[in-house]
């Protein structure tokens, strides 16, 4: 497999699907919702990803593709290549900021994260990793994550999680919030990654993630030696939603052990 040329090929895709999603704002953006009212999905969220699964299916014929609004394959297994894509992560940011949003892809072989790719589209900064070979942010090659202490930490969190949830134990959340340096809270998990891989942030927590809202930016992450797992410590499963942690090395431990508490 020639990964030079599909990387070339799916970072030159995804600038292209940026520039659709700036155009897009000139006319009007159709607004649904799904799960709930607040499960926000727009006509752009669809066109870009049929946008990518035209092209792949055409270029890549082999290649599968599993993306958020369900117009790829159906995927039961890791096997073969995969494209994990969210077209566009953060589509609240989208629907009322117009800002603070990403384009998501991690292409997988056989279960392996290979290629990387976070994409803010408005702020056209790119942040891209190939497995062994380093995470870059746009062309600057990102350093290796240092261990930070809790109390200097910023950590992003969703203020939700702080209140009574059906997840994890809220005034342990609230320990980790008051032991911390500071919260910030995107809309984007994609971002929020890459904001743990290039150092703006510690330590990314959040209790129900999709393949799509990670795949990207777990790769990335994994270059600079952050650890992402689920609340378990385990390896995050890509099929299925799952609750998620990225931070640095040793954070990741001590928020798991100290302040992550699983409601049974
Ligand atoms: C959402 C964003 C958000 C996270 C949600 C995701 P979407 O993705 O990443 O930050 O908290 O869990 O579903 O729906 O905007 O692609
Ligand atoms: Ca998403
Ligand atoms: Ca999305």
């Amino acid at each position: 497999m020639n990964w030079q040329a599909i990387d070339r090929y799916a970072k030159s895709l995804i600038k292209e699907a940026g520039h659709k999603i700036r155009l897009s704002f000139f006319n009007e953006i159709h607004i649904d919702s799904k799960a709930d009212a607040n499960d926000l999905v727009t006509n752009i969220d669809r066109e870009i990803e049929q946008f990518f699964i035209s092209r792949i299916r055409k270029d890549f014929p082999t290649h599968k593709i599993f993306g958020e609004e369900g117009f790829g394959d159906n995927l039961v297994a890791l096997d073969g290549i995969i494209w994990i894509l969210d077209p566009i992560d953060g589509t609240m940011n989208f629907v009322h900021q117009k800002r603070n949003f990403a384009i998501s892809l991690g292409i997988y072989a056989d279960g392996v994260g290979m290629l990387g790719y976070i994409y803010d589209v408005m702020g056209d900064d790119f942040y891209h990793a190939a497995k062994g070979e380093g995470a870059y942010f746009n062309d600057e090659l990102l350093p290796e994550l240092e261990p930070t202490p809790i109390h200097e930490a910023i950590i992003g969190i969703n203020a939700r999680w702080v209140a009574p949830n059906k997840y994890i134990n809220n005034e342990k959340v609230m320990d980790l919030i008051t032991t911390c340096r500071g919260t910030r809270s995107y809309g984007s998990a994609a971002m929020e990654l890459s904001y743990v891989a290039s150092g703006r942030l510690d330590a990314y927590i959040s209790t129900r993630l999709s393949p799509w809202d990670i795949a990207g930016g777990i790769i990335i992450a994994q270059e600079v030696g952050a650890l992402a797992t689920n609340f378990n410590g385990d390896k995050p499963g890509l099929l299925s939603q799952e609750p998620f942690i990225v931070a640095r090395p040793g954070l990741h431990e001590q928020i798991l052990t100290n302040y992550i508490e699983i409601k049974k």
